[in-house]
């Protein structure tokens, strides 16, 4: 018989029954898809992995524990069969194909009357990759084209532009730390698909210079603020171009809402009625020690980390941390904005109570290719950053998780 090409379908499985025989990799890497399409889906298998007896230990299958036996299928929809033993197997199908039942076959894909598409999801769209006829069959090619279409289309190298849905007023994205691989794939996306991107000092600015000569790129520092404050001025631009009907995404260092002044940026859009994404961002506080070699918490060592903004000195009549506080607690405290200020810092928190001796890390332009760490104590940071001309943007680690790890005064880049 011709061998003629499968016809490519999306089943709407939702509370229709689906047949699993078979509970191990292939049944564990196939079931969360058939669990998010809201199947109804009866496993069953004498055995199982632990990652599909967790599924069913939450209520997200129902797994009969024995082998297949004739008439399982009978009001299935659907089935995968994927059992070990082939015989059992031969049964299921011929079982599938008398009921109509459409079948996947783990062990024999000519003997199948379905077949299971290389699929991958970007934003509202599902990729599926089939080969056209079982003799031609490779998985592996059929999964590097849904890898490339899907990664094309999240980092804005495959541009398929929305006519229906794109995205509308201001995205507020949170950029990371300063490694372009380090935003999200959705504010990649966002950013590839903008007209107007308002950017601030920190963050993934290598990014500005893959985007298309179309694309206005405004340096937030530098816009101009005459009588306005340089916030209102930001806002205001993000308010203008929005109104000119553009997308604009506002890119910002770390995450939008972690000393990043989002939620002002998006109150002053809400208040003229302009509709605003946020998309969170990989916070430096964390990823910064992290890519130094520091972890922020550790099993034994520390069981919480808080972070602070050091901007204004702890006798600032400004400063809204509590110092005296921090001093107390044992776990790890990271500071942001706190170089020009940390010889205060350090000060305040020696005299209520925190041992001199307590390490400190100054992580200077975190995973960026200037990354350097400079390791002190208390007593000594203030003399250290001196010395070692630490300039922000740094992010300071005190605690005892920064003598944790192998590289310990050791710059890890
Ligand atoms: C205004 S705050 C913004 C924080 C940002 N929203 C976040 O979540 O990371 C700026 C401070 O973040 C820290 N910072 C941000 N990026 C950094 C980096 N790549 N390396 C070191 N410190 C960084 C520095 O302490 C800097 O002064």
């Amino acid at each position: 018989m011709a061998e003629h090409p499968a016809y490519p379908v999306g089943l709407r499985l939702t509370s229709r029954r689906v047949v699993v025989l078979g509970g191990g990799q292939v049944a564990q890497r196939r079931l969360p898809a058939l669990i998010a399409a809201g199947a109804d889906i009866i496993l069953v298998s004498p055995e199982v992995t632990p990652s599909v007896e967790a599924m069913a230990d939450a209520g997200e299958i129902t797994w009969h524990q024995r082998p297949y036996e004739e008439g399982d299928l009978a009001d299935a929809w659907y089935a995968l069969i994927a059992t070990g033993d082939t015989e059992a197997n031969t049964r299921a199908s011929a079982e599938a194909e008398r009921n109509r039942v459409w079948c996947v076959r783990s062990d024999d894909a000519d003997e199948a009357t379905a077949w299971t598409p290389a699929t991958g999801h970007s934003e509202g769209v599902t990729v599926a990759v089939l080969t056209t006829d079982a003799r031609g069959r490779d998985p592996r090619h059929t999964a590097a084209i849904r890898d490339a279409v899907v990664e094309g289309l999240r980092d804005g190298t495959l541009v398929a532009p929305h006519h229906r849905t794109r995205t509308p007023g201001v995205a507020l994205v949170g950029g990371g730390p300063g490694d372009p691989d380090l935003i999200t794939v959705r504010g990649r996306r966002l950013l590839a698909e903008a007209d107007v991107v308002i950017a601030d000092r920190l963050g993934p600015r290598d990014l500005l210079a893959e985007l298309p000569p179309h694309v206005e790129v405004i340096d937030a520092a530098k816009i101009p603020y005459g009588r306005y404050m340089a916030q209102e001025a930001i806002n205001n631009a993000l308010i203008e171009h929005a109104k000119q009907g553009k997308s604009v995404v506002r890119l910002k260092g770390g995450d939008p809402y972690v000393f990043g002044r989002g939620m002002e940026e998006l109150q002053a859009l809400a208040e003229v009625g302009i509709p605003c994404t946020v998309v969170p961002g990989i916070s430096s506080s964390i990823s910064v020690p992290s890519a130094a070699g520091i972890p922020v918490t550790h099993r034994g060592v520390a069981h919480e980390f808080t972070v602070v903004s050091g901007h204004v000195a702890p006798d600032d009549e400004r400063s809204l941390v509590d110092w005296p506080s921090l001093a107390r607690l044992t776990g790890t405290l990271v500071i942001l904005m706190g170089v020009d200020k940390i010889g205060k810092i350090a000060e305040t928190l020696v005299t209520h109570g925190k041992p001199a001796d307590t390490p400190v890390a100054l992580v200077q332009e975190g995973t960026t290719a200037a990354q350097r760490r400079v390791d002190a104590t208390l007593a000594t940071v203030a003399e250290t950053v001196r010395t070692e001309d630490v300039k922000p943007p740094a992010v300071i680690v005190i605690g005892e998780v920064v003598k944790v790890g192998p590289t310990v005064g050791a710059p890890s880049k």
